[in-house]
């Protein structure tokens, strides 16, 4: 099978965003949809799988977010936006894929008991928490997504839904009777690159030699066949299975590690976040009174940058000349914290101000906000509906 290029990635609705969200994940997508057809989704169901006792908070946090969204630039001309739980199709798979995921697989990945140790205040001994990365699997693989942006702490559920797909093709890749429907095909392909193809397939599954593959890979290419018979030899040439499912890469956003205003993780129930659309009067308080280098207790004493979480900041949001500016008037004592401040405040209002543009007619007229969430949950259910349509194929699930 040959899977179209397509970008998804997903967040749990945690409502309005910080700008850890924004320079984390959010700008990179908006970058990707300039480049990729990008699939973006609310993963609403895996809110429940930690929060399932407070399912009230669920409506407001998602449409919070999806603000945020938009604020930051996904456009939804240029990418589908959509909800989870508005296409049971995930839940499908999840169920069927189910069926044959080793225990242990789920068991292994790491996040499952440092969630477990983290979240000690709630009863995640549940089928649910465990099987979610299972679950994310499926939110993947339903699009044949080739390509996952993800922070590091997702980077082993991409991994695990890769051998998931692995495992599927594996088990069901194969049509009945395929290997007489590939023989025809190869036949088709005419008595001399008949010939060489096969030549390339034994080379490529007895020894490996790749060169031999991608020859046989150009003869397929170059051929006039339907698309069904090109599959079935490309899986013919590679293995004898037919991809079903698609492996995805696990693209690592790069992320500046944006500190909270205590410098520690920014997160909004430590309470040390700033948010997206903060008010103006807000930001700049916080700002102010964010956490300085420790050990610079007077404004005389010289101060080290590299201590500072301001410092954190103007990494991300100072040109270079601000940034001389900070280094060297910190370390002589020659400006004070609140004057090192004031340009990334400056900077941060700007920033905020754009996303609070943005965000506005999606506040004003909740109603269109509703109406593109449900165009781009039309549009997801229709990819999703593909592929489930071969899932059930070769699960022998299509009889009548
Ligand atoms: N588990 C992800 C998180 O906690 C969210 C998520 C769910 C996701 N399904 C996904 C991310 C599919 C990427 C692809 O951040
Ligand atoms: Fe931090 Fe700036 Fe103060 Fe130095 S001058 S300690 S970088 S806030």
């Amino acid at each position: 099978m040959l899977f179209p290029d397509r970008v998804l990635s997903g967040m749990r609705p945690t409502g309005a965003l910080h700008i850890g969200h924004y320079h984390g994940a959010l700008k990179n997508w908006v970058k990707l949809q300039e480049e990729h057809p990008c699939f973006f989704f609310v993963a609403d169901w895996h809110a429940l799988t930690t929060h399932y006792e407070t399912p009230e908070v669920l409506e407001a946090s998602v449409w919070d977010m999806l603000v945020d969204w938009f604020a930051a630039g996904i456009d939804p001309q240029k990418s589908t936006v959509f909800l989870q739980s508005r296409v049971p199709e995930h839940a499908e798979l999840f169920l069927l894929l189910s069926m044959a995921t080793p225990l242990g697989w789920l068991e292994r990945v790491p996040t499952y008991k440092d969630q477990i140790e983290k979240l000690k205040d709630r009863d995640l001994a549940t089928y649910g928490f465990l099987g979610y990365p299972l679950m994310q699997a499926a939110d993947i693989l339903i699009y044949r997504a080739s390509m996952v942006p993800v922070g590091e702490d997702q980077v082993p559920h991409i991994e695990m839904t890769r051998e998931i797909a692995r495992r599927f093709n594996h088990l069901f890749g194969r049509e009945p009777g395929f290997e007489e429907k590939a023989q025809a095909a190869v036949k088709k392909l005419g008595g001399k690159a008949g010939k060489q193809f096969m030549e390339a397939r034994t080379k490529w599954q007895q020894d490996g030699d790749a060169a031999a593959r991608d020859a046989g890979r150009a003869l397929v290419a170059a051929a006039s066949v339907p698309q069904e018979d090109r599959e079935r030899l490309i899986g013919y040439l590679e293995g004898g299975t037919r991809s079903v499912l698609a492996e995805p890469a696990a693209k690592l956003t790069e992320t500046p590690k944006l500190p909270g205003l205590d410098g520690q993780k920014m997160s909004k129930s430590y309470g040390n976040a700033v948010l997206m659309r903060e008010e103006p009067k807000v930001l700049t308080e916080k700002i102010r009174r964010m956490t300085t280098d420790p050990a610079r207790v007077r404004r005389s004493d010289p101060g080290e940058p590299e201590r500072c979480p301001v410092w954190q900041l103007h990494k991300v949001y100072s040109d270079e000349a601000t940034r001389d500016w900070v280094v060297k008037g910190c370390r002589s004592a020659g400006i004070g914290c609140l004057e090192c401040k004031q340009p990334l405040i400056d900077a941060m209002l700007r920033e905020q101000q754009g996303w609070r543009e943005r965000a506005q007619p999606y506040l004003d007229d909740p109603a269109m906000l509703r109406a593109i969430v449900a165009d781009g949950c039309d549009r997801a259910r229709k990819a999703a509906q593909e592929t489930m349509h071969d899932v059930r194929d070769v699960m022998g699930l299509n009889y009548t």
